[in-house]
């Protein structure tokens, strides 16, 4: 909490650390009111810090100190000051031992950062800058140390005691306690700590590196969740074996643990040698867990496995460098989860998110540069920005050098800097020396927040045979960033001529045409034209193919058109795209159009192109069936409203739910036969891309008939509901019904779920999640019902997230009900849970933060809440920082 206004630290006032911290021993006593932990560092000042004979400055919160000694010499009050979340002492040697002891109470922390309880076991989460809640440090990622970490504990209620590293000691104590000791031989900063204390379940694996080194592979799990160990430690070992084959990455340490807890404010954290994990991102069965679920577990192993040299081998020399690691980390599990499955997918969920909630970021008060100039509070840049967009930028720079030079440029980075903390510049300056590339305007992508908008313009010379593209480009202003300059941008197309095949390209004056019928474009100017020659008939455009760069793409396209590219274009990205906009420009056209909203359900009328065009989906055999499932999804409510403004929530809704029934309507037929064409043969689940996609399929067929009452479907789905044998199927069925109209079957299946799964928390989430998102069933009334249901938990962030996230995110028109009772509500559980959990608090402020979306009436309501929030009295940094930008106007 603060007492004064949180001041923001700058990118542009970094200095090196004026002290090294040598080697890290610390102790830590489990008692059962308060843990007390010992560390003994061994410091110097660094020889590259200016400051000569600066103070000694520790970073601490909530400790309290129960002694400090230099060198051996206890240290009386008069020779330290405590203010500021900092310890100071004045005078200090060159080089000297620091013992401090402290006294934490774990049980107290409702934040989870720091050492924390969970359901009986102790874990820690020290990112960014948890591990001052532990002890007095230098907590900044460029101060790197060696770590010993002694563990004393029960041994009854703790048996197992983890923490970096390996092994070297354990032994029992005489008064029922026992001990260990861990050492991590790599060097590391202290965000990278961990340990973890508690009765678990050990299941056990091993791998074989490259090498021929044997890994013993643990995964430590509360005993009920034995059995949903295997897809974790599965993906894993793909996980060790694709960073092996792709980037030439073999495993470090003997030992790689991975450990499951139930109360954790975000996905999982890649510590050295000990991930942990939020339980319902790792653990995972067929009857408990959906597609879905599989799909996240197995991309969140990767993702922490991959760390290991993007994060920990190579670090960040500070928190503005965050997409370092992150960005570049989630290139690689995207590129793995490519791998594992289907590509085209795969890319198409990535750019979902990315043109729904990261261009929505961007667009916000709270945009920002992948690497920030500035923060309050630098857990509120945990972001799609820094996360997705980073990945993007990489993703660029993989396009612009090609796979192999790629390869040679992550080669030379993980080898130069191995073992240190490192800038994103220093990445790009490796790409640039292997390539010879110059990346110097491409480095505009880290420093420039805000989505390009590329406006394209074509046309075509009969007699010359010439194809002329005009390519502008611009970017709105961002908060601290009114104008921009152009942008290096990775343009891909393909030119399709009339019977749908890729022309070849002749760009420019030559008689060679391009090696690949897709080319890369270099479009750095605001505006450029590009000419293609022996164009022998006007082609339709295949434009920014596979989502060549992050950028808002506006090309005048025919409908018919659009549905030429849809069924025609080699590049499956741009085929999905295609049916996308056709869909978008529909229902945007029903929202735009004179009707009232009462009339929207009945008078509107829908383009019966886009029927025809899903129609074909549905009708032809030999398409790809993973692909047609995605395309069968029509465009979200959130994804209508990024790309509009003035909104009424309503009408969104009401004119989608048109679009989505007429569909229903005319393609009834259809869509049953593909209901049935897709059943599982087998009735053992199988996690593999074809399987995932019937079963989709199956699903989304079954959601269009419910969306019309369609009795026969209603059978269906109550039978797959009960009879289904894993949780994809019954949850399929279950969130059809729980979007119709059907009220009777809804309320009684709802019911029995929960009595099938009230002890399994990971599925008590899905069954919260579901009715928190049910638009039809679920108002704010019922969302109230729920916070005050026995399974509910306000002190655990997954069911905050599954409940009050939810309807904020997902049920739209009840959260942004006219009476601004949603708002209210949100603001109330904001300033609430803001003196619990400050990070779950901050992100919950997201949904109102996008008021200058809204139609008038919204906006005023929304603004009357966050100013609300902003005079409730003391505010964490995180809430005070998203809550105060977001009132900028
Ligand atoms: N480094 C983690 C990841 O991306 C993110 C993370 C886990 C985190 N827990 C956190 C970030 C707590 C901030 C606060 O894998
Ligand atoms: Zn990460």
């Amino acid at each position: 909490m603060k007492d004064s206004q949180p001041k923001s630290i700058y990118l542009k006032e970094y200095k090196v650390p004026p002290f090294i911290i040598e080697s890290t021993h610390l102790t830590f006593e489990l008692e059962d009111s308060f843990t007390r932990v010992t560390s003994v560092l061994k410091m110097q000042r660094n020889p590259l810090s200016q400051e000569r004979s600066a103070p000694l400055l520790l970073d601490g919160v909530d400790l309290q100190l129960e002694s400090l000694a230099v060198d051996g010499q206890l240290q009386s009050a008069a020779d330290y000051q405590l203010a500021n979340e900092q310890l100071k002492l004045p005078n200090v040697a060159d080089s000297f031992e620091l013992t401090c002891v402290t006294i934490i109470k774990p049980a107290e922390n409702t934040c989870l950062e720091g050492l924390y309880l969970s359901s009986d076991m102790y874990c820690t989460q020290c990112e960014a800058q948890g591990f001052r809640r532990i002890t007095y440090y230098l907590d900044r990622p460029d101060v790197m140390s060696s770590f010993q970490t002694k563990i004393i504990a029960s041994k009854k209620k703790y048996p197992v005691l983890l923490s970096n590293g390996n092994l070297v000691e354990a032994a029992d104590l005489s008064d029922g306690r026992h001990y260990v000791v861990w050492e991590d031989p790599f060097k590391k900063p202290c965000y990278l700590f961990a340990l973890v204390a508690g009765n678990l379940h050990l299941h056990e694996d091993s791998f074989v590196t490259c090498s021929g080194r044997k890994i013993a592979l643990k995964m430590f799990v509360e005993h009920e969740n034995a059995a949903k160990c295997d897809h974790a430690i599965a993906s894993l070992k793909k996980s060790m074996t694709w960073d092996e084959e792709v980037y030439g990455r073999e495993y470090d340490l003997d030992i790689f643990m991975i450990v499951a807890v139930n109360d954790f404010n975000m996905g999982a954290m890649e510590n050295k040698g000990l991930n942990i994990f939020n339980s319902s991102c790792v653990l995972a069965t067929p009857e408990t867990t959906t597609d879905a679920g599989f799909d996240r577990v197995e991309s969140i192993v990767a993702h922490e496995y991959f760390h290991n040299w993007s994060g920990n081998r190579v670090t960040c020399r500070d928190w503005f460098q965050l997409s370092l690691k992150e960005g570049f980390t989630v290139f690689r599990d995207s590129e793995f989860t490519a791998d594992m499955a289907s590509r085209t997918v795969k890319r198409i969920e990535d750019v979902n998110v990315l043109r729904t909630a990261q261009f929505a970021e961007d667009a916000g008060p709270m945009a920002h540069p992948v690497r920030p100039e500035s923060y309050m509070e630098i857990s509120n840049f945990y972001t799609l920005t820094v996360y997705e967009k980073g990945a993007e930028v990489v993703r660029m720079i993989h396009t612009l050098l090609g796979a192999k030079t790629f390869r040679q440029g992550s080669d030379l980075y993980f080898e130069r800097f191995d073992g240190q903390a490192v800038t994103t510049d220093d990445f790009v300056q490796t790409m640039e020396e292997v390539s010879g590339k110059s990346l110097r305007q491409f480095v505009r992508w880290y420093e420039q927040a805000g989505t390009p908008v590329v406006d394209v313009s074509s046309s075509y010379d009969p007699a010359a045979q010439t194809y002329t593209l005009k390519l502008t480009q611009h970017c709105p202003p961002s908060p601290g960033q009114p104008v921009k300059q152009p942008y290096h941008i990775p343009f891909a197309l393909g030119l399709l001529d009339a019977s749908g095949a890729d022309m070849p390209l002749y760009l420019g004056v030559t008689d060679t045409p391009a090696e690949s019928s897709t080319l890369v474009l270099d479009f750095t100017n605001s505006e450029q034209v590009f000419v293609f020659n022996r164009v022998v008939e006007e082609p339709v455009p295949s434009l920014l193919r596979n989502f060549s760069a992050p950028v808002r793409l506006n090309y005048a396209y025919t409908d018919a058109q659009l549905m030429f590219l849809m069924q025609h274009d080699s590049d499956g990205f741009n085929r999905w795209d295609a049916g996308q906009k056709l869909a978008l420009r529909t229902i945007r056209e029903i929202i735009d159009g004179p009707l009232q909203n009462l009339e929207l359900l009945e008078k509107a009328s829908v383009n019966p192109l886009l029927v025809s065009a899903y129609r074909a989906l549905l009708t032809d055999g030999q398409l790809d069936r993973a692909l047609v499932a995605k395309m069968l999804q029509l465009p979200s409510e959130q994804y209508l409203i990024e790309v509009s403004t003035n909104v009424d929530v309503e009408r969104v809704h009401l004119a989608r739910e048109k679009v989505k029934r007429q569909l229903a309507t005319d393609l009834r037929e259809e869509l049953k036969s593909c209901y049935h064409a897709n059943q599982s043969a087998v009735s053992e689940y199988r996690f593999t891309s074809a399987e995932v996609a019937s079963r989709t399929l199956k699903n989304a067929a079954l959601g269009y008939l419910l969306s019309i009452n369609d009795e026969q479907a209603l059978g269906w789905a109550v039978k797959q509901f009960e009879q289904g044998s894993n949780m994809t199927d019954c949850l399929g069925a279950l969130a059809a019904l729980m979007q119709s109209d059907f009220e009777a079957e809804r309320n009684r299946s709802i019911g029995e779920f929960y009595n099938k799964w009230e002890r399994d928390q990971q599925v008590v989430e899905l069954w919260f999640s579901l009715q928190a998102a049910s638009q039809v069933s679920t108002r704010l009334p019922e969302i109230e019902a729920l916070l005050v249901h026995p399974a509910f938990d306000i002190k655990n962030p997954n069911k905050i997230r599954s409940v009050i996230g939810v309807f904020a995110t997902q049920n739209l028109r009840n959260f942004h009900d006219v009476s601004g009772s949603g708002y209210r509500f949100l603001a109330d559980k904001i300033i609430q849970l803001d003196k619990r959990n400050p990070q779950i608090a901050s992100r919950l402020v997201t949904p109102l933060s996008r008021w200058s979306k809204y139609d008038e009436k919204r906006q005023q309501l929304m603004l009357a809440e966050l100013e609300r929030i902003m005079a409730s009295g003391s505010l964490s940094k995180d809430v005070y920082e998203v809550v105060s930008k977001s009132l900028v106007r």
